[in-house]
């Protein structure tokens, strides 16, 4: 039983078919708002959208607005790890894959998001980046870039809507347990065991965090409790960006 933090409100979430996307439905749900999961893969309830085509993009959104009367809430969480290589080794087709997905697929829900939040005054919007997107890293090098352009994406949505009514702050997870962070650290390679070690060092806390850390993080981003906040950045990484 929730608390009504998000009540009355329509919210879309995009990659909601499974991991962290799933849980913050769960959780949007729960506090009360309508929610609308959107994703390439199928899911119960699962609408079928790819965030990369603007005219899936724009019917989905346009339908829910039609709908439910409003888009309060948009949480671009969908998004892909991309090539696990150093920066040479990457293809052209590759970065395209990953940019596409990532940071073009943030841009284009939020494009279509706005157009309805503007003529209702207003909502609120939360873009998952990383705590990849806060500091470089040798392993998945595309990968930082992308999630740090969703990053200085969402401070500057923030800044350019901040009068119309319309907060948009990004969230910074850690090593949280999905299929994505399992992927990062799949294969039993030695590599990929040094490098599973090493983000446990460094996180202080020295776990891995649940999709509901994460969850519970985009909840009051999205809820009228952070009226006041635009263009933040929270982390939720069991203190790795704290050392
Ligand atoms: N798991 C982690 O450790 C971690 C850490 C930092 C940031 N993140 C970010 O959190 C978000 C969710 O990650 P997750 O671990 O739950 O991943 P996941 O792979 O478990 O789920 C991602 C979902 O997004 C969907 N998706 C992928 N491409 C799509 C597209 N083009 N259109 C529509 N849907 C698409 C997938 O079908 C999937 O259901 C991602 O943006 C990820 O980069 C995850």
């Amino acid at each position: 039983m929730g608390n009504g933090r998000v009540q009355g409100k329509v919210a879309i979430v995009t990659g909601g078919a499974r991991g962290i996307g799933a849980e913050i439905c769960r959780v949007l749900a729960e506090e009360g708002a309508t929610v609308v999961p959107v994703d390439m893969a199928a899911g119960d309830g699962v609408r079928a959208m790819n965030v990369t085509d603007e005219k899936q993009v724009a019917d989905v959104f346009d339908a829910v607005a039609a709908e439910y009367g409003r888009i309060d809430i948009l949480v671009n969480n969908a998004g892909i790890i991309g090539p696990i290589k150093p920066a040479h080794e990457v293809e052209e087709k590759e970065f395209d894959a990953l940019f596409s997905v990532d940071v073009k697929g943030v841009w284009l829900c939020t494009k279509h998001a706005v157009r309805h939040m503007l003529s209702t005054g207003g909502g609120s919007i939360v873009n998952l980046s990383s705590i990849n997107g806060l500091v470089g890293g040798s392993r998945i090098p595309l990968y930082h870039s992308a999630k740090g352009a969703v990053r200085l994406m969402t401070k500057a949505d923030a800044a350019t809507y901040a009068k119309q009514g319309i907060r948009v702050n990004s969230i910074h997870p850690g090593v949280i347990e999905t299929e994505l962070a399992k992927s990062v650290s799949a294969g039993g390679s030695p590599e990929a065991a040094a490098h599973a070690q090493r983000q446990m060092e460094a996180t202080p806390m020295g776990h891995r965090g649940a999709p509901a850390d994460i969850a519970y993080g985009v909840l009051y981003l999205a809820s009228d409790e952070a009226a006041f906040v635009t263009g933040a950045e929270l982390a939720v990484d069991g203190g790795f960006s704290a050392v």
